[in-house]
């Protein structure tokens, strides 16, 4: 068996994991990251493609985000459809001049990637059959098969980082962890075309017929999703079906045209919301996908996951300079305390927008007051834009 040594030992090579061995590094602290897939994998997954503001800053301020400077495409408001019309949701005007920026999570994970290796980062791309060990003394491991061999890698702290399938969240022994879940009786179809995108800013539409969503990842790519069955097979939906519905769901009264393309990607999202407190346990610190899942809706998934990580490379460079545990203490606390407000604005972006078959008309009739109160009234739109943007980072004291 080979042995290997280091600080932070990372499971998972999504962008949380990278993310924090970037940060690690940027304060001298040492870290191996682990990962089952391949580079060219992780580097090609198609997922998430909204930055909060605070997740640019963040790249930025960590020297990662050149490219992003350069090719992310900066949006100033979104549009709410619903009831044939359009409404602009003014982000930059109703927050203080922030934004969000379109970037694909994929080519921050690329991003992060050079970075690293750049810097004789070490990743273990397709590491097979990770299992965490001793979490509760102070020299946990990482054992895993790699290249036909066994592997074992001996750290200070283990950092979970592998998503909502990962071995981490499992390894915690039965009874710590409390679990909240709640499963969404739709999924999203989601599709990546070969087409200028129509519109310069998203939509989110809600439709008799389901929600759907425009979206873009360069000014040649436009990405779009539509509410479907919660065990959708994508076979049902040959390429003309899933324009015809778009187009039915998406255009409005005022003559907007949804632009076509070729469709070079698509693919079925469930819907969840999930969290597991504490996001903690011995040596073991759990992050992003791993510790919670949010629904799609409110673009949020990656940056709670770049929250998270802020929050541990802080505590862990303070852990290093000989400041203390409180910080890697309050981890789980202070995380929570975000990932709920979170959870709260993903799951309100969910219910108001999407059909539910139980339904009754009443309840159709709440959906559409709380979009037109939201539409017209500079307060309610403001809660949206704020948690939109971002919530604020923590604040310093914490
Ligand atoms: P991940 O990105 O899941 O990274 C975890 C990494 O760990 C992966 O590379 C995985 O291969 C690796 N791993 C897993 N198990 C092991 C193991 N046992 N050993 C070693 N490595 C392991 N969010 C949005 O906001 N908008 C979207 O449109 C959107 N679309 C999505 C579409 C899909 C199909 C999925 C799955 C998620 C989507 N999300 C979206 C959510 C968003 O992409 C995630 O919140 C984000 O990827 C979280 O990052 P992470 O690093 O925590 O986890
Ligand atoms: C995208 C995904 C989302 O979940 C969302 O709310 C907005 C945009 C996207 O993939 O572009």
């Amino acid at each position: 068996m080979a042995a290997l040594r280091t600080q932070v030992g990372i499971i998972g090579a999504g962008p949380a994991g990278l993310l924090l061995s970037h940060l690690l590094h940027l304060t001298g602290i040492d870290s191996i990251v682990i990962e089952s897939q391949t580079r060219q994998h992780v580097e090609e997954r198609i997922r998430a493609g909204v930055l909060e503001q605070g997740t640019v800053d963040l790249l930025i301020e960590a020297g990662v985000g050149d490219r992003l400077e350069r090719e992310g495409l900066v949006h100033h408001g979104v549009w709410l459809r619903f009831a044939g019309r359009s409404h602009h949701i003014d982000l930059t005007g109703l927050t203080g001049g922030k934004s969000i920026t379109v970037y694909s999570q994929h080519e921050v994970v690329k991003d992060l990637i050079a970075a690293r290796l750049s810097a004789g980062g070490q990743i273990l791309f397709g590491a097979a059959e990770a299992s965490v060990h001793d979490i509760d003394g102070t020299r946990p491991t990482i054992c895993f098969r790699r290249d036909g061999a066994e592997h074992e890698l001996a750290c200070d702290f283990i950092a979970g980082c592998d998503g909502f399938h990962g071995v981490s969240r499992t390894s915690i022994p039965s009874g710590v962890l409390s679990a909240y879940e709640r499963i969404y009786p739709f999924a999203w179809l989601g599709i990546l075309a070969e087409a200028p995108p129509a519109s310069d800013e998203l939509i989110y539409a809600r439709h008799e017929r389901g929600f759907a969503l425009f979206s873009m990842r360069s000014p040649k790519l436009t990405r779009l999703y539509l509410q479907c069955a919660p065990d959708e097979d994508i076979a049902n939906w040959p390429d003309d079906r899933i324009w015809q519905e778009l187009h039915a769901r998406l255009e409005d009264q005022g003559g907007w045209r949804l632009a076509e393309g070729p469709v070079l990607q698509k693919g079925v999202t469930g819907m969840r919301s999930f969290v597991v407190e504490p996001m903690q346990h011995g040596r073991l610190f759990l992050a992003g996908d791993a510790a919670h899942i949010v629904p799609p809706t409110g673009a949020k998934g990656l940056n709670l996951a770049v929250a998270d990580i802020r929050v541990l490379a802080r505590a862990f460079a303070e852990f290093y300079a000989g400041e203390g545990t409180e910080r890697l203490e309050r981890y789980s606390e202070t995380c929570l305390r975000r990932v709920w407000k979170v959870q709260r604005f993903s799951w309100w972006m969910t219910s108001m927008l999407h059909r539910f078959a139980e339904h009754d008309d009443f309840q159709r009739h709440m959906q559409l007051a709380e979009l037109d109160y939201v539409a017209g009234s500079r307060a309610a739109a403001t809660a949206l834009a704020e948690n939109y943007v971002g919530l604020p980072m923590e604040p310093a004291g914490l």
